[in-house]
């Protein structure tokens, strides 16, 4: 078991408040003191008996109970940790603007601790623009935002909104709990390093004005590259088409277009590199051929033949030329139903491409692309779970980094003896 720490539940007036009883139970369970901050509409759904006997610690709504122990700011100062689940769309709006009108709006705001949201609402009041605003508000300022996921609501509604289950809220705020413990100053433990990520998504060009690309954003390339860089390693990105600009100090950014041009860039950089993250999702096929002049309809006619040939694997070609004392690093972006089949899939890849590690993680219609989180598992290149890693994806990098310092042995230039090819490579 973990240390002991001071965790504050903060439940909220939704009906998703009844599974909060189950998250409340599983961070007692893990050994944590937990104190249970509820909402007065919370109390409509669940009863200050219940949250008691679960949190083993007594409870209040109010900010006038117990004044005497300034119980407000005592709480928030004590917490090593706040979660709020389930967060309605109007706790949210409150915790986006400060406001402290009650014992949960004061109790984070005298708090430095790490704050996780579990979001639970109806799909219109999700997505609506004014509760997006408030969750961009919320991330920018580190708060974690677990779930909401999709499924069954409140009467007969079915849509994205369902808080979270509370295995998986429970993990998250474990995750970011032993997080917080570690030092905030980053280890310079890739001091003299050189590092070649690749980022964002190539795209194949069909005519002058078409192409076939990807969803990628290159915000998880970009993650690692500024994570590297505060670690103290030289780095270059490789760069197709990032959705935003690149403008960090130190950093060498290679702009490229299609997969060609991206395996040329990052092969000749990798001649030098001790570390390569592959992270740009590159396209596996392209047009056999080009036309000259923009594709006409009329031509054409009702239906379009194109025909794709394969791309080189730029990845497993790192790995199975890669030098003594250099590491490969893959991703693995899947589409699957279930964590099980996800591995399933992960462990396959990893095998296949021969990297030192594999960073597995799920992309889909709602998942994965475009977003500033990023959920992952990390294989090693015989396909066992090393390391598993949710959060912004500037922590999901630190936390693979971390994986890359562990495979080199530890450290800065000079180390690095591992990284030999595997029997796997
Ligand atoms: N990759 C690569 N060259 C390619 C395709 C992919 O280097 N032509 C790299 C990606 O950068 C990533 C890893 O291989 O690090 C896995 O990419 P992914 O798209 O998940 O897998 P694929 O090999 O394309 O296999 P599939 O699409 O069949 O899942």
């Amino acid at each position: 078991m973990t240390d002991s720490k001071t965790i504050v539940v903060g439940i909220t007036g939704g009906i998703a408040a009844y599974k909060a009883v189950g998250v409340v139970r599983l961070l007692v369970k893990a050994g944590h003191d937990v104190h249970v901050v509820p909402t007065e509409a919370a109390l409509r759904f669940v009863g200050l008996p219940t949250w008691e006997a679960i949190s083993r610690n007594s409870v209040t709504a109010s900010l006038y109970d117990d004044v005497a122990a300034v119980r407000h700011v005592a709480l928030g100062q004590a917490a090593d940790l706040i979660v709020v689940a389930p967060a309605t769309a109007n706790s949210l709006a409150k915790l986006a603007a400060g406001l402290a009108d009650d014992l949960l709006g004061t109790t984070v705001l005298a708090s430095r601790a790490p704050l996780v949201v579990a979001p639970a609402m109806h799909t219109e009041m999700w997505s609506n623009p004014a509760t997006r605003a408030n969750v961009a508000t919320l991330r920018e300022r580190g708060v974690v935002v677990v779930g909401p996921g999709s499924g069954a609501l409140t009467g007969t509604d079915v849509g994205e909104g369902r808080m979270s289950e509370p295995d998986e809220i429970v993990a998250a705020a474990l995750r970011v709990l032993e997080a917080s413990a570690a030092p905030a100053v980053p280890a310079r433990d890739l001091d003299g390093l050189r590092v070649v990520v690749s980022a964002g998504g190539t795209r194949e060009p069909l005519d002058p004005v078409r192409f076939l690309g990807n969803r990628s954003s290159g915000k998880q390339g970009v993650a690692f590259a500024r994570a590297a860089l505060a670690r103290g390693a030289q780095v270059t990105l490789v760069a197709a088409h990032l959705a935003g600009e690149v403008d960090v100090a130190g950093l060498a950014v290679i702009d490229v277009t299609t997969a060609s041009e991206m395996a040329l860039a990052v092969e000749s950089a990798a001649e030098i590199a001790d570390v390569v993250v592959m992270a740009a999702a590159v396209a596996d096929y392209r047009p056999a051929s080009v036309s000259e002049t923009k594709i006409k309809k009329d031509a054409e006619g009702d239906e379009l033949t194109l025909r794709l040939v394969k791309n080189p694997d730029i990845l497993a070609g790192l790995a199975a030329a890669r030098r003594p004392g250099q590491t490969v690093v893959g991703f693995a972006a899947e589409t699957a139903p279930t964590r099980d089949e996800l591995l399933e899939l992960g462990r396959t890849k990893a095998t296949r491409k021969g990297a030192d590690l594999l960073v597995v993680n799920l992309v889909g219609w709602a998942a994965g692309f475009g977003s500033d989180d990023n959920t992952v598992v990390v294989l090693d290149g015989a396909g066992s779970v090393v390391a598993e890693s949710a959060g912004s994806k500037r922590a999901v990098a630190d936390a693979v980094l971390d994986e890359v310092v562990r495979v080199r042995g530890g450290g800065g230039a000079g180390v690095g003896g591992a990284g030999e090819p595997s029997p796997s490579a």
